[in-house]
């Protein structure tokens, strides 16, 4: 199983979207795909048309005996583990040692019955995004095209490079992924070529596929 995590602690870049689209994607392919929800706001859970506040979820996996199979929820997108806003306090929740690698445990289960696991992280740097980083063997950074997306992203490299120089595990960046791009504007492109210098500093690069402003995602 590959392990990616969409993650950019800055909100509304677009993670929870390319998580959906890349695992409906997948599935049509004919791959074996699990997503994880590890946002308590649960929109990757919602917009799976699963009703985040009545199903176990991640909550139950990492605090709780759950397994992965007691909280699985099959959807068009693969089979999904919840979750919701009742693990708005994760950070105080998982402080016993080791509670950073917790999701990285659970995954060991599973890890022969899937060919991908895609991770939706919350825009956060707390408890939650260390688990999905130690779970993961890639990063997808989505970032939005507008003034302020450059914000944070150092503070993000700064994570991974930390999870990677504790030298158990090894995360490598896939690259960043420009959303909601309008190649009309300036402001699109420049975004584009400081981020191209932003990636090739971190040994990275942006995806040539570029995520359109969509019309048609914005109101869905
Ligand atoms: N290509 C696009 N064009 C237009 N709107 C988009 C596009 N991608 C995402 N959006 C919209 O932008 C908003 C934020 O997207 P999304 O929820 O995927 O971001 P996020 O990074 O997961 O946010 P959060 O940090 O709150 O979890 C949503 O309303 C979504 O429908
Ligand atoms: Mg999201």
């Amino acid at each position: 199983m590959t392990t990616i995590v969409m993650a950019n602690q800055k909100g509304g870049v677009g993670k929870t979207t390319t998580a959906i689209a890349l695992a409906s994607a997948l599935v049509n392919k004919g791959y074996r795909v699990l997503v994880i929800d590890s946002d308590p706001q649960g929109n990757l859970t919602a917009a799976l048309g699963i009703n985040p506040d009545t199903v176990p979820g991640l909550m139950d996996m990492l605090c709780d005996d759950a397994v992965i199979s007691d909280v699985l929820i099959k959807t068009f997108a693969g089979d999904c583990v919840p979750c919701s806003i009742l693990f708005a306090d994760a950070d105080r929740r998982l402080t016993q040692p080791y509670a950073f690698s917790l999701l990285d445990s659970k995954l060991e289960e599973v890890k022969e019955d899937y060919d991908f696991c895609l991770i939706d992280a919350p825009p956060s740097l707390g408890i939650l995004s260390l688990n999905d980083f130690n779970a993961a063997d890639y990063v997808i950074v989505p970032v939005n095209a507008s003034a302020f997306s450059l914000q944070g992203l150092s503070s993000l490299f700064e994570i991974i490079e930390m999870v990677n120089s504790r030298g158990k595990h090894r995360i490598d960046i896939l690259g960043i992924l420009l959303t909601r791009f309008n190649p009309r504007t300036r402001l699109s492109q420049e975004v584009l070529e400081t981020l191209d210098k932003i990636a090739a500093s971190k040994g990275t690069s942006v995806f040539n596929t570029r995520i359109r402003q969509s019309v048609k995602v914005e109101v869905s």
